[in-house]
């Protein structure tokens, strides 16, 4: 082998691929955010049965645990774990590389010109991690629930929300959650080509009421029951 084919070779050994390009993370965190995005919003729509009573809610858990013979809950399961790991590898990813270009910072001027939610993305997504692990264990496995009924989710929901912390939790992580959104969804749709000024009031829009909307609905499920609403 030539000197020249030799290191032809070499590099194509070494070249970096897709994943490992800032570009590449970012279409990997822009694809995985849609299918947070969607999960967050039907299961919101799904929750909102918790205003129908107990038997619409405990109905609907039951079709989730039992569609596909019992594997469709599982086959989401392992589609959502995926993704939640890979929004999270490419974000730390990203913030790691970000870091190490810009060791100094920006200066004041420029930070200002971000929104809250955009400079805020970091905290916000560290807090809905804690919040996934927090909520499994509360309404899914009952490991941190004061009275876990596996038979039945609408009692854990009530009796779960009953505890003044446990409520403040969610209110605050729902609270990231819309902050989180709102940047999120916008910038999502930029990395995936979609910025245009003639579409730029209807991206702005629709990333701001979808994250108010689904942050909105899920503070009144905590409300909803420390104010007796939604009782037993
Ligand atoms: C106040 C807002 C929320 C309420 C009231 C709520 C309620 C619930 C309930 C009752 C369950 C258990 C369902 C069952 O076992 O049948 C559940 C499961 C789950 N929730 Fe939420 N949730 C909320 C927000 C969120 C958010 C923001 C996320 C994600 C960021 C999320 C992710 C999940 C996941 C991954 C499961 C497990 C699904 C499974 O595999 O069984 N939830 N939620």
């Amino acid at each position: 082998m030539s000197v020249a084919e030799s290191s032809l070779a070499g590099a194509a050994k070494t070249r970096p691929g897709f994943l490992d390009s800032s570009v590449g993370k970012k279409v990997v965190m822009a694809v995985t955010g849609i299918m947070l995005f969607g999960f967050v919003t039907v299961h919101m729509l799904g929750n909102l049965q918790a205003y129908m009573g107990e038997a619409p809610m405990n109905h609907y858990a039951e079709f989730l645990h039992t569609m596909i013979h019992g594997m469709g809950i599982w086959v989401f399961r392992g589609v959502m774990l995926v993704a939640v790991v890979l929004h999270g590898w490419a974000a730390l990813s990203l913030t790691l590389s970000n870091m190490a270009a810009r060791p100094v910072g920006y200066r004041a001027t420029q930070v200002q010109a971000a929104t809250f939610a955009s400079r805020t993305m970091r905290w916000t997504g560290v807090i809905l991690g804690l919040f996934i692990v927090y909520h499994l264990l509360h309404l899914t496995t009952g490991t941190l629930h004061p009275s876990f009924d596996p038979a039945n989710p609408y009692r854990n929901f009530v009796t779960g929300f009953k505890v003044p912390l446990a409520s403040a939790f969610y209110i605050v992580a729902q609270l990231c959650l819309g902050f989180h959104m709102w940047h999120g969804v916008w910038s999502l749709t930029q990395t995936l080509g979609w910025a245009h000024p003639r579409y730029d009031r209807l991206r702005r829009r629709f990333a701001y009421v979808m994250a108010t909307v689904v942050a909105a609905v899920n503070i009144s499920f905590p409300i909803a029951v420390l104010t007796g609403i939604i009782h037993l």
